[in-house]
């Protein structure tokens, strides 16, 4: 971002869970521009269900319009019980497939990390999750969820999907691993099933010829299969995960399992115009409205839009420190409360939402003290 400039965020709440967790990463994205000073400026628009029932579309127009003008979007969530008899084309996920495809974004990337203050929060033991710190980057514009032809031939009684990359497609997104890579424990496992795929057996060949590049990065290549056992077995000895779209839709699913919870899962998808940012978890519509999420996904989401689209890499580790403090501080969603010691202590989405606002202004008015001597 710059002086000069407003910076644009569009908010798109979506669907169950989406509005409450996303109010509470707008109120750290307020904080933190009240303390620097930053000119945000927020807009709001509709996406998913919601926008099917008030505009007739998963996706509106106006939605499409000012994600592209916008410097960032922050998304919540979308989905519904109700929508779930609609084909694929009609569903509020459409409106969420259409928008990552509109703002071009092709490298989505989700952290995992074992926050130690939730060692016992995971079902796995304590000392298998302790220190694992996993950042997936998964391919999120092509394959299955792209692929054509698609279709459910009822005359027929089957139904077809198309897998489908391009040595480019794989090429970038192997790349953007390989850069965080370097800046991390410079090592990166590649995701396949070359045993069976064609189409793996390109990504593979793509991945190891990108590596050439990357001299200084540790690469090796794993089964899909295996690798959702590694993950919970040793979870420590990855770094970074590179992997086409549905095998990291499903392990980045898998890997919430380290940290204890789903709702502590945030995303952000670079490479495109505009990137877009939204919490792992999705719409749960059982616990919509009734103060049970974990916002802390959705507020770590919005520490990777201010780090990887305003530059802002001070104040996303002020927003992840004051997420640290809460939690070493006791405080839980209902999500988190496996394992729950003495000294915990069960608090609604907006409760968890003013505890980490309430460290962030303690962090970001200690750093403003720090310069100014
Ligand atoms: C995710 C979600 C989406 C996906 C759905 C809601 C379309 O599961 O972001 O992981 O499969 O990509
Ligand atoms: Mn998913």
């Amino acid at each position: 971002m710059t002086a000069s400039k407003p910076f644009k965020i569009l908010i798109l709440a979506g669907d169950g869970i989406g509005p409450e967790v996303t109010e509470q990463a707008v109120n750290a994205l307020r904080s933190v521009a009240d303390f620097g000073g930053y000119d945000f400026q927020f807009d709001a628009k509709l996406i998913g269900g919601v926008a099917i029932k008030q505009q007739g579309s998963p996706l509106p127009e106006a939605t499409l319009a000012a994600a592209l003008e916008s410097d960032a979007v922050l998304l919540g969530a979308v989905g519904g019980n109700e929508f779930n008899q609609l084909p694929p084309d009609k569903r509020p996920e459409a409106g969420l497939l259409a928008i990552r495809q509109a703002l071009g974004g092709f490298a989505n990337l989700r952290p995992s990390f074992a926050w130690p203050a939730l060692a016992n929060n995971s079902p796995l033991r304590p000392e298998a999750v302790e220190g694992a710190d996993i950042l997936f980057v998964r391919e999120l514009l092509g394959g299955l969820y792209f692929g054509e032809p698609r279709q459910w031939d009822k005359a027929s009684d089957s139904a077809w999907n198309t897998l489908r990359y391009t040595k480019a497609e794989v090429a970038r997104v192997a790349r953007v691993a390989f850069e965080l890579a370097s800046k991390r424990r410079k090592k990166v496992t590649s995701v396949d099933k070359a045993n069976v795929l064609e189409v793996s057996q390109l990504w593979r060949a793509t991945v190891t010829e990108v590596a050439q590049e990357y001299p200084g990065i540790a690469l090796d290549h794993q089964y899909v299969d295996a690798c959702a056992m590694h993950l919970m077995n040793t979870p420590r000895n990855f770094d970074v995960i590179v992997t086409e779209n549905l095998f990291g839709d499903i392990l980045s699913d898998e890997a919430a399992v380290i940290t204890g919870s789903l709702g502590m899962l945030p995303s952000g998808t670079i490479g495109g115009a505009v990137n877009l940012y939204e919490p792992v978890h999705g719409s749960a519509p059982d616990i919509a409205g009734k103060g049970l999420a974990n916002p802390l996904g959705a507020i770590l989401t919005a520490a990777m839009l201010l780090r990887h689209s305003a530059g802002l890499e001070a104040d996303a580790q002020a927003i992840e420190a004051a997420v640290k403090h809460v939690l070493e501080q006791g405080y839980r969603t209902a999500d988190l409360a496996r394992g729950n010691a003495p000294g915990i202590q069960v608090v609604s989405t907006q409760e968890m939402g003013q505890q980490v606002n309430q460290a962030l202004s303690h962090i970001l008015d200690r750093s403003q003290a720090l310069h100014a001597v």
